[in-house]
């Protein structure tokens, strides 16, 4: 498919049919019908870098700020394990408290345990990531969130796309299976553009792609601006899957927060995992990217339950695998 023909079909809504059952059948051929649990633990709520659109800014005093002591996070890694969970997503803000020592006995620690392990702590240097990597990390997920430069610098002061794209490439050359992804309805953000992101996972070949629905958040520069459109984010959802036909594409929490259903649709339209969040129900609201994120109060034995449930009901399984890509 070309730059003009995605275009077409993200401008065409007589297409949305067509469009998420090709999808669909795309991902049953390719990956199969088992879903993939990534249990999700958020650690630190501390973050030095601006992004305008994110509620964890560091700008937004109105945050109470966390940090999981190494303990905490390896006793909450174990507990995931122990519900069934294959791999486990470090998540944090760009926390320089974790220093690169930190960091690989964090993840020496949760790789003694029978998991895959993903980190997703932003943008570090060539020789962190090696470093992770000699560790045990086997994945990170960097999503380039934009790839017009002239908005993604608009909205992260004081960073370069530049980077980005030389982080991305970093990892890749690491060895990491790496995991990018796009906002869908940004302020300004085009329709050409959202082709260009796609064009954007082919071109890196990007082992996993998470693409979720801009959500304004109060303490932001864009707390006036509208949600962005569920469907136009499970569209560009959707040409990710035809284009990359063999990678891990999450339901994400995000389309569930604006669609009651959302990550069921997701399922159904070209998604093969789901990221629970496993983390402690104390920590849940203060991480806080943007508002009315799902499952605040869940205990993670709760969400483990429900999610299982709801794929379940659409006829799918959930894989018991670590669900690396498949070639
Ligand atoms: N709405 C939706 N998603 C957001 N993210 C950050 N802020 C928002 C927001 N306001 C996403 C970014 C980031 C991921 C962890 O959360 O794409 O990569
Ligand atoms: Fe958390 Fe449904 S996934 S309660």
């Amino acid at each position: 498919m070309n730059r003009q023909e995605i275009i077409d079909i993200l401008s065409d809504k007589t297409k949305n049919d067509w469009l998420f059952k090709t999808a669909n059948q795309i991902r049953h051929e390719n990956v199969g019908d088992e879903v993939h649990l990534r249990g999700l633990i958020e650690f630190s709520n501390i973050c030095k870098r601006q992004c305008k659109y994110c509620g964890l800014r560091s700008a937004n005093n109105k945050v109470e700020r966390y940090r999981l002591s190494v303990n905490e996070i390896l006793s909450t890694a174990k507990n995931a394990v122990a519900m069934g969970y294959k791999t486990l997503v470090l998540q944090s803000g760009e926390d320089d408290y974790y220093d690169t020592d930190k960091m690989c006995e964090i993840i020496s620690g949760i790789k003694k345990l029978d998991t895959a392990l993903t980190l997703s702590i932003g943008e570090k240097t060539y020789e962190d990531y090696k470093a992770y990597k000699k560790s045990g990390a086997d994945r990170y997920l960097l999503r380039i969130e934009t790839t017009d430069k002239k908005l993604y610098t608009n909205m992260h002061p004081g960073a370069s796309i530049e980077n980005r794209f030389n982080c991305l490439f970093n990892l890749k050359k690491l060895g990491y299976e790496t995991g990018t992804g796009c906002l869908v309805g940004l302020p300004d953000q085009t329709i050409e553009s959202l082709a260009d992101d796609i064009l954007f996972f082919k071109e890196l070949d990007a082992d996993m792609v998470g693409i979720g629905p801009f959500i304004p958040h109060k303490e932001t520069p864009f707390k006036d601006a509208g949600n962005g459109d569920f469907w136009l984010a499970l569209k560009v959802m959707a040409l990710t899957r035809i284009i990359l036909p063999n990678i891990n594409i999450p339901a994400t929490t995000a389309m569930e927060t604006l669609n009651p259903n959302g990550r069921i649709i997701a399922l159904q339209s070209g998604a093969n995992v789901v990221m629970p969040n496993v983390t402690g129900v104390e920590y849940r609201p203060k991480y806080e990217i943007y508002p009315n994120k799902i499952c605040l109060n869940d205990a993670p034995e709760k969400c483990r339950g429900c999610i299982e449930g709801k794929i379940n009901s659409i006829g799918r399984s959930i894989s018991r695998k670590y669900g690396f890509r498949k070639h």
